[in-house]
């Protein structure tokens, strides 16, 4: 198979990482595949943050698990309270990307968070998307968090990409042909 077809076919969401630090190496060639992707009118309107502090992450993680408890739905209070709860599932490294806030740069955005995650699968890392953690940047709790990531005026997170080593590192191809309807 074509090594690009390939990666693509192998990327999955790693919810399993080991404690160990990805190469300095390879979060380079992730962050520049990030910064490599299609931008609506080459705005290239994203601000990526790379955060390797375990105690920031925690600290956004508790703020999520506090904006699910202050939700008052029994299903994701009892998530929250699940010990071993972590929006980020203790990746080593989260990569924020943050929008500027015009036109299109939600897909800026993701596109350049899809890149990372195939960047990080031809590494042989794992990678998750992830998006929930947006909620905790508006709890009380949270907002001073973001202060920590001194972005450009405007800017504000709304994706982020966990990578890390997978502790089970496997795939399977999905099948998803219904999905696609052909007019010839
Ligand atoms: C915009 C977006 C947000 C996502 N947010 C989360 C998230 O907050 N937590 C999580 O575990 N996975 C998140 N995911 C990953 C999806 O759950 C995952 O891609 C999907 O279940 C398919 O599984 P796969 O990635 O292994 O193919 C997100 C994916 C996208 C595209």
């Amino acid at each position: 198979m074509d090594r690009a077809i390939e990666v693509m076919m192998k990327r999955r969401s790693t919810r399993n990482f080991l404690a160990e630090q990805i190469p300095e190496e390879s979060l380079q060639k992730i962050l520049a595949a990030g910064l490599q992707a299609a931008t609506a009118m080459n705005r290239q309107s994203w601000h990526l943050t790379v955060v390797q502090d375990a105690q920031l992450l925690d600290a956004i993680s508790q703020a999520v698990g506090a904006v699910l408890v202050d939700s008052g739905v029994p299903s994701l209070n009892d998530r929250a309270q699940e010990p071993e709860f972590h929006t980020f599932y203790q990746a080593p490294t989260v990569v924020f990307v943050s929008t500027d806030g015009s036109s299109y740069s939600l897909a800026d955005c993701a596109n350049a968070t899809q890149n990372m995650t195939l960047a990080a699968t031809a590494l042989d890392l794992g990678s998750c998307y992830i998006g929930s953690f947006v909620q905790a940047f508006k709890h009380k709790q949270g907002k001073e968090l973001l202060n920590r990531f001194s972005l450009p005026i405007g800017y504000r997170p709304v994706f982020a990409v966990a990578l890390g080593y997978d502790s089970d590192p496997s795939f399977e191809i999905k099948t998803r042909e219904w999905k696609v309807s052909y007019i010839r």
